[in-house]
């Protein structure tokens, strides 16, 4: 990757990015160098704990270029959270350039929210897809560039082996791994899903897998295969090799009209055969608006498209 898009000759003053899932790994790093590059960053993190030291290394990143740095608390596997972050965003910009997708959860054990819902699928899938829904007004009038972090685990995933209600409920668990690639598969479908129907919009999505990084996600997931990855996180990347790779997407001006792709860190790769099901694409879409709520008026559809 060139030295300019790492952000230290890049200019992205006036820009406006939220990355979700900002005060660790790769949406830290990626908060980062969009400050470093003047861009005024909001990070979505769900705990002040994590988020005000996470507020300060951003600040400290960003303060050469004056960037504005902010922290927005949310839970991105509660709906009533999302919609309220989506809120106060909403209010605040007028237009967003660019969303990162980030924040993400691999777990061991099936756990419900008490909105009723898988979390990993809560927090990886039906949260974004709600917060994209409810900040598509300002990211029409913005840049409008969605990069949607999924993972290559995303070709373990199978939204086919049962009807998507059990799974996004939990009822057809098979354990953390299948669950957390299925997550990724719909980030997928999601992506690809979007740019269908608000492509028109002048609204860019692409997907991609960070690489595979010295994260805190393995530290969290207490499965053997858990324990194993975070026991080998020596021998993993740093989590900046992510940092850059969505850097690239969203400030790259040769990336800058790329739509509807997929990446592996910096290179554009195919997918899993089901990312391109359309069929699929348009079920999980369908069934999205209904599990999170959103309503026509909400943006679900791009201009002349039936919903
Ligand atoms: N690390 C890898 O090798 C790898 C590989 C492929 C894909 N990915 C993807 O990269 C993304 C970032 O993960 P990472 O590796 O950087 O891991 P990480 O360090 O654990 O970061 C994940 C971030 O998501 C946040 N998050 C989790 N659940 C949340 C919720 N309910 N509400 C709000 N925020 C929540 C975490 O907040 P807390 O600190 O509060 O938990 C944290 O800020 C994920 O989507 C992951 O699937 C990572």
């Amino acid at each position: 990757m060139t030295e300019a898009v790492e952000g230290a000759a890049l200019d992205l003053k006036g820009q406006v990015a939220v990355v979700t899932g900002a005060n660790s790994g790769v949406g830290k790093s990626a908060a980062e160098l969009l400050a470093r590059a003047g861009a005024g960053v909001t990070l979505v993190c769900r705990s002040r704990e994590r988020g005000e030291p996470a507020l300060a290394d951003v600040r400290q990143a960003g303060a050469a270029t004056g960037a504005d740095v902010r922290l927005e608390l949310a839970d991105l596997s509660l709906q009533a959270d999302v919609r309220t972050l989506a809120d106060r965003l909403a209010a605040r910009f007028r237009a967003i350039d660019i969303l990162v997708n980030n924040a993400g959860v691999w777990l061991h054990r099936r756990e419900i929210t008490s909105e009723g819902f898988e979390v990993t699928f809560a927090t990886n899938h039906l949260g974004h897809f709600l917060l994209t829904h409810r900040l598509l007004a300002p990211l029409a009038a913005g840049r409008g560039r969605i990069v949607n972090v999924s993972s290559e685990a995303h070709r373990n995933g199978d939204l086919r082996r049962a009807a998507l209600e059990p799974i996004v409920r939990g009822d057809a668990w098979k354990g953390g791994f299948q669950a957390y690639g299925d997550t990724k598969l719909a980030n997928a479908l999601f992506t690809f899903e979007s740019v269908r129907r608000w492509g028109a919009r002048g609204i860019t999505a692409n997907a991609m897998h960070p690489g595979v990084l010295r994260t805190r996600i393995w530290r969290k997931n207490r499965s053997a295969l858990g324990l194993l990855l975070h026991a080998a996180r020596g021998l993993m990347a740093k989590p900046e090799v992510g940092g850059r790779a969505v850097m690239r997407l969203v400030a790259d001006p040769a990336r800058d009209a790329v739509t509807g792709r997929y990446f592996k860190v910096e290179d554009e790769v195919a997918a899993t055969a089901q990312a391109y099901d359309a069929d699929l694409a348009r079920e999980l879409w369908d069934r999205s608006l209904e599990w999170t709520g959103v309503t026509r008026s909400e943006g679900a559809n791009g201009p002349g498209q039936p919903q």
